[in-house]
């Protein structure tokens, strides 16, 4: 992939079937080479499918961003929490094609998902940020207004250590 300027044409839009093997392309690197995700394996597209389908069941947002008709990065929300007292609050996941992060891809995901659940009437959005080293991810989500609530030490495990997640959120 070439990379890109802040000046790119990016353009977000719910996630539409074809989508997905471009998803699977930009996920399955994080998985198998990084403990962004605390996945082992990456998951095959219908696996993806299948989840993106569980977001749509409940109404919550899949979207991708595109530059010139290429998936370059995707995000989606779901439920924080499956207890019916946590219905206002979701959980939200964005990920970046690597040839394209820090030209604000991320950013126009992330503004266009808090709008859609600010709109859908959540009132609080949550990340999960595996590693207190992540700070490209810290860094990321205090740029768009998040907050961090704090660390649960040793709750992941991969590549035989123990990971850390930071906890942020922010009110919608
Ligand atoms: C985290 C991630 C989604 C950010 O998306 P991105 O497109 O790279 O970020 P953007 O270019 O939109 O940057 C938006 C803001 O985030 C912050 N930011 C982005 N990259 C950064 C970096 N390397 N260091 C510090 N801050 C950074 C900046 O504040 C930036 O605003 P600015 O350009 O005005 O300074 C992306 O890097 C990614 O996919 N990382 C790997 C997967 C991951 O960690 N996802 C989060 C899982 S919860």
């Amino acid at each position: 992939m070439s990379s890109v300027t802040k000046h790119s044409n990016v353009i977000v839009s719910d996630a539409q079937e074809s989508d997905f093997a471009e998803i699977r392309r930009i996920y399955a690197p994080y998985v198998e080479k990084t403990t962004v995700s605390l996945e082992d394996v990456a998951p095959d597209i219908e696996e993806l499918k299948a989840r993106w389908n569980k977001s749509r069941e409940k109404s919550l947002p899949y979207i991708v961003a595109k530059i010139d008709g290429n998936v370059v990065g995707y995000a989606y929300a779901f439920p924080y929490r499956l207890r019916t007292g946590y219905r206002f609050t979701v959980e939200e996941s964005v990920y970046v094609a690597e040839g394209y992060k820090g030209t604000g891809v991320g950013h126009a995901l992330l503004d266009a998902l808090i709008t859609i659940c600010r709109a859908k009437g959540y009132k609080q959005l949550v990340a999960v940020i595996a590693g207190t080293d992540n700070n490209t991810s810290i860094k990321f989500h205090e740029k768009l207004g998040f907050r961090q609530a704090g660390v649960l030490q040793n709750v992941g495990f991969k590549f035989d250590m123990w990971v850390d997640t930071v906890l942020m959120q922010r009110d919608l």
